[in-house]
């Protein structure tokens, strides 16, 4: 049996919609009609000005936190059951790399096989409440393998740019699957999005779902509730995430913050500011913004004009929400810093050795960035996480990209025996 679905009355008064520089106020259903603010041109936010309980039975995912989720009635939801992703306690790297506490979320788990789903169940949810037929994405992967699962969910049209062979063919393969209509831009994926911004600024019938778009991130900002759940109301110390447009170390942020100004039913109570954790925001060396604005002790960043990584979600010169991840940083007392490829591959490897996860290369920033500082063996970062709870998020699954790890290797390579016992019997004596 079904249970009946519930149309939230009032609800829309505990939340606004607001810039996220200026904090000029806007009416949060126009969202989609314009972007950016039109008084100084900064990203928008939702904010939730006060608690709101619906007394709905809650689901275990995503929408488990559909009361500070600014949807207005359940039955727009489209769900492929996100969220609720594991937390894994990784005593092995732990040891290796001189940590006392280190836990792996791996967001490679969701539907779509990374954390995009978190924003995408709450964006194309919002775009059928809001009437949208039409959404697009730019995309280094994952957001359009995300978009397109939940457009294809919903009965609407996805559009999908990509730069051109810059992306992992597990991804692009998803996207087809789901049924997305795709375009190969020449140039990256800085241009992709600026090309989407641009068509969905002036045609109001196509949703833009990259993670300038706030309701997204107010997905994305479930995680935090999660690991805070998962080490039984205990909240981490540091959190370290990947970073490429700085979209979701700003939405993991804003949960902690959430946890911490209002506590969440049933999670948490209030929490004093000591308590939140240190965000820190790991990129690739040649796509670096955020890490070399924060390294120089800035609050704006110098884009990178030719960004170039392997690994490909991250490939990003011009970051799109750089603003809030910035604050997100500097607010939370946290870090900023890139690593190199090789430290990335190599990460990607140890992680998967040691400890049986196996994420995408990006996803492997994190622990690149803490072997790095387990290796120099000091620095005040590396002092003050050794003793404490450390969050990396691994934000996606490694079967998306196999082409990046084999470099090389191909499976002829490996040793083969005839098919008998004995040839294998003789090899393991
Ligand atoms: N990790 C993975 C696996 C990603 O796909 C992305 C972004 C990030 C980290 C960085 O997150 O942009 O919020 O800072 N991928 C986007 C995409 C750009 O198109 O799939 P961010």
């Amino acid at each position: 049996m079904f249970r009946e679905l519930t149309a939230f009355q009032g609800k829309k008064d505990h939340f606004e919609l607001l810039c996220f520089k200026c904090k000029a106020k806007y009416e949060i259903d126009d969202y989609g009609k314009f972007y950016h603010c039109s008084k100084c041109g900064s990203l928008l936010e939702v904010v939730k000005t006060s608690n709101y309980s619906s007394g709905t039975k809650k689901r275990p995912e995503v929408w488990k936190y559909i009361d500070l989720i600014p949807l207005w009635d359940e039955k727009n939801i489209v769900s492929l059951s996100e969220g609720w992703t594991s937390l894994v306690e990784c005593r092995n790297l732990a040891g290796i790399l001189g940590l006392k506490s280190l836990y792996v979320k791996f967001e490679g788990l969701n539907p779509t096989g990374s954390f995009k789903d978190r924003g995408m169940t709450v964006g194309v949810s919002k775009a059928v409440e809001q009437g949208y037929k039409n959404t697009m994405c730019a995309s280094t992967g994952n957001t359009s393998a995300s978009l397109s699962a939940y457009s294809s969910r919903a009965g609407i049209r996805c559009i999908v740019l990509v730069p051109k062979g810059k992306i992992a063919l597990g991804k692009i393969a998803q996207a087809i699957a789901y049924g997305a209509e795709i375009y190969q831009v020449e140039g990256n994926f800085d241009d992709s999005l600026r090309i989407a911004s641009e068509i969905c600024e002036k045609d109001n019938r196509i949703l833009l779902l990259n993670s300038l778009n706030p309701f997204r991130l107010e997905g994305q900002k479930t995680v935090a509730f999660e690991i805070t759940e998962q080490l039984g109301g205990k909240v981490p110390d540091y959190v370290v995430i990947p970073v490429g447009n700085g979209g979701n170390i700003s939405a993991i942020w804003k949960g902690f913050r959430e946890l911490f100004e209002d506590g969440v039913e049933g999670i948490a109570g209030k929490h004093s500011s000591e308590h939140l954790p240190k965000m820190v925001g790991i990129q690739a060396e040649g796509a670096a913004p955020i890490a070399r604005a924060f390294k120089a002790g800035r609050k704006d960043i110098d884009p990178v004009r030719d960004p170039h990584t392997e690994a490909s979600a991250i490939n990003i010169g011009s970051p799109v929400s750089w603003i809030k991840s910035l604050a997100a940083i500097y607010d939370s007392g946290g870090s900023s810093d890139y690593v190199s490829d090789e430290e990335i591959f190599a990460a990607q490897k140890l992680l998967a050795s040691k400890e049986g996860l196996f994420v995408e290369p990006a996803s492997a920033a994190p622990i690149a960035y803490i072997w790095k500082l387990a290796r120099a063996g000091k620095g005040d970062v590396y002092e003050d996480m050794k003793g404490l709870t450390v969050v990396s998020i691994c934000t996606g699954n490694g079967l998306k990209d196999p082409n990046a790890l084999l470099k090389g290797v191909t499976p002829d390579q490996l040793k083969t025996i005839s098919a008998d016992a004995k040839s294998l019997e003789k090899i393991l004596a």
